[in-house]
C-alpha cells in the first residue's frame, strides 16, 4: 500500500474477526510506531498490550463498571455514592483533565458523526437501548483479539500528549498497512484499574488512550466513512 492508500484505509473499526494477531505482528507494529518523532526524542510513553484471557478479564471488569455507571442515573445521591464506591467508578485522573466539553462546531461535528454511524447501523436516534448496546461494545473491544493502552508521563505536560498522539497514529497506520484495523477509544481510558489489576505500569505514568486491534470483519459498521472538513475550513486566511 502507498502512504495515500494506507492513510485512506485507516478508519475506526468497530467490528473485528476473532482471528488472533500474532505477537510478532504486534511487536512489529510497535517497533514501527517507535519511529515516531517526539519532543527531544523523549518517547515519554509506556504501552500495555493485552490479549487472550487477560483481555477478556479486563473487558469484563470495564463492562461491569460501565453498567454500574449507567445504573447511577436512577438512584438518589446516597445510592450513587454507595454504587460509585463499590464499583470504583471514579474516573482515571488524566481522563478528567484531558476530556474536553464539546461545544459549538465541535459538538455539531460530533453529533453529525454519531448520526452517520447510527444511520449505517440502522439505529434510530431515539432508540437509546440499541445505542447503548453499541456503546457497550467499546468495553469488549468490539470483539478485537488485542487491545493496547498508552500511558504517558504527565510531568512532560502537553508535549507528552502531542508525542503520544503521534505515536498512536503510527500504530494505527502501521496496523492498517498490514491489513489490520484499529479503533482509538477514549472509552478505554475512563477507568484504568482493570488494566492495573493485570499489569505493573510504572509509577508516575498516566493512561492517555486505549485502542482495539485486530482484523476488520465485513460488518457494515466498518464501511462508515465520516466526513472530514475541507481545506477552506481548515486554513486560516492571510491578513490582507
Ligand atoms: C482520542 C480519541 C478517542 C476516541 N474514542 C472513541 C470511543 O471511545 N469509541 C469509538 O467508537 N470511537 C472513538 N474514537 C474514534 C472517533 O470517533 C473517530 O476517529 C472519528 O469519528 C473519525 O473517524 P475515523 O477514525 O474513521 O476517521 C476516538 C478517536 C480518538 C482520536
Amino acid at each position: 500500500m502507498t502512504f495515500e492508500e494506507t492513510n485512506k484505509n485507516r478508519r475506526s473499526i468497530r467490528d473485528f474477526k476473532n482471528t488472533q494477531v500474532s505477537n510478532d505482528i504486534i511487536n512489529q507494529i510497535l517497533k514501527e510506531a517507535l519511529e515516531a518523532p517526539s519532543s527531544s526524542n523523549t518517547q515519554p510513553f509506556k504501552v500495555v498490550v493485552a490479549t487472550g484471557d487477560t483481555l477478556t478479564n479486563i473487558g469484563n471488569e470495564l463492562t461491569k463498571k460501565y453498567k454500574a455507571s449507567l445504573s447511577l442515573r436512577k438512584k438518589n445521591i446516597f445510592e450513587k455514592l454507595i454504587i460509585a464506591r463499590k464499583f470504583k467508578l471514579k474516573p482515571n485522573k488524566i481522563y478528567q483533565t484531558i476530556q474536553g466539553k464539546y461545544f459549538g462546531i465541535y459538538q455539531d461535528r460530533r453529533i453529525k458523526t454519531a448520526i452517520g454511524l447510527y444511520k449505517i447501523l440502522g439505529i434510530k436516534k431515539e432508540d437509546h437501548k440499541k445505542r447503548n448496546e453499541e456503546m457497550i461494545k467499546n468495553f469488549n473491544f468490539f470483539g478485537a483479539p488485542a487491545a493496547i493502552w498508552i500511558f504517558a508521563n504527565p510531568k512532560m505536560k502537553y508535549t507528552a500528549l502531542v508525542d503520544t498522539g503521534i505515536f498512536m497514529q503510527n500504530i494505527m497506520l502501521s496496523a492498517t498497512s498490514k491489513g489490520l484495523g484499529t479503533c482509538p477509544q477514549g472509552a478505554l481510558n475512563i477507568w484504568r484499574e482493570p488494566v492495573d489489576n493485570y499489569f505493573d505500569v510504572p509509577k508516575g505514568y498516566e493512561l492517555v488512550c486505549g485502542l482495539s486491534l485486530g482484523y476488520p470483519s465485513d460488518a457494515v459498521v466498518n464501511s462508515y466513512r465520516p466526513e472530514k472538513i475541507g481545506l477552506e475550513e481548515l486554513l486560516v486566511s492571510e491578513r490582507k
